[in-house]
């Protein structure tokens, strides 16, 4: 099973040599934002999904929290968090306690396909279908939670024709829960589930800079306080992905999507 780790608020608190309360934004950013391109990542999609104070936005795969807290802080929205790992969900509840977002912010424990919530302004996913087989049922229970015209986005990691990247990886400690689709097959099953496409950009480039910079913070000695640190084979999995990323077996997609009416 990838997402294994329990405990994740202690562990943060021992790495950081700190308790939690006492520690920067940026200091968080380091551990809570699971995806390549950290923050600025989230700060590249927030323009696409048109939020406005007073909305409400679904998080699918939400993950330990960091992008629902800064889309709220940034929006001024109310963000909902579905996600399936009980100890993830656990670290984003306290964390959100911690940063005082608890009003503007909540999160569920489950499968997009069992929440019972709906009627979303705005929904995003980041990082998480690589992880789902059944990707049309996936974006259809997205859609089917959004008001008509919602703009959805996604931050996603494709494959190459025929290639396929070694593990471990981030999504995946021994591939068997890594069900990786090309750029076009997961654009098409996104446009076929229910959604107008507005926006398709190759991040690639972006983000292997990004990990070039992520990389070499990690080399002069802040690994320990990152994300790597808290995840079972954690920086195996980063290299892994970086050199898929530079050997052209993996890319990162932006997509910008509205629910068609
Ligand atoms: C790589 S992490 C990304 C977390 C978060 N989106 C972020 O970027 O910080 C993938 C997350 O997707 C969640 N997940 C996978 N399949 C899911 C599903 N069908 N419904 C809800 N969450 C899911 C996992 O539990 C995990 O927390």
């Amino acid at each position: 099973m990838t997402y294994a780790e329990t405990d994740l608020v202690a562990s943060m608190e021992r790495l950081a040599g700190d308790d939690l309360a006492a520690l920067t934004q940026e200091q968080r950013d380091q551990f809570d934002q699971f995806h390549a391109g950290g923050s600025e990542a989230v700060e590249r999609l927030l323009p696409s999904l048109h939020l406005a104070p007073g909305m409400t936005v679904l998080d699918v795969g939400s993950g330990l929290g960091g992008p629902a807290r800064q889309v709220a802080r940034g929006s001024g929205c109310a963000v909902v968090g579905v996600d399936l790992t009980p100890a993830y969900v656990d670290a984003a509840r306290e964390l959100t306690r911690i940063a005082g977002l608890t009003e503007q912010v909540s999160f569920r424990c489950g499968d997009i396909a069992a929440f019972d919530g709906a009627a979303f302004d705005a929904a995003y996913t980041l990082h998480v279908q690589m992880n789902v087989e059944d990707k049309k049922t996936f974006f259809a229970e997205i859609g089917r939670r959004l008001l008509p015209g919602a703009h959805f986005a996604t931050f996603e990691v494709c494959r190459s024709d025929g290639r396929q990247p070694t593990p471990p990886l981030p999504w995946s400690l021994d591939g068997t829960d890594s069900f990786l689709v090309t750029a076009g097959e997961l654009r098409g099953t996104i446009r076929s589930s229910g959604f107008e496409l507005v926006e398709w950009v190759d991040e690639t480039a972006w983000v292997r800079q990004w990990f070039e910079d992520f990389g070499a913070r990690i080399a002069a000695g802040g690994g320990q306080a990152a994300l790597p640190a808290l995840l079972t084979d954690g920086l195996t999995r980063m290299l892994n992905f970086a050199i898929a990323l530079d050997t052209g077996v993996l890319s990162v997609h932006r997509g910008s999507f509205v629910k068609a009416p």
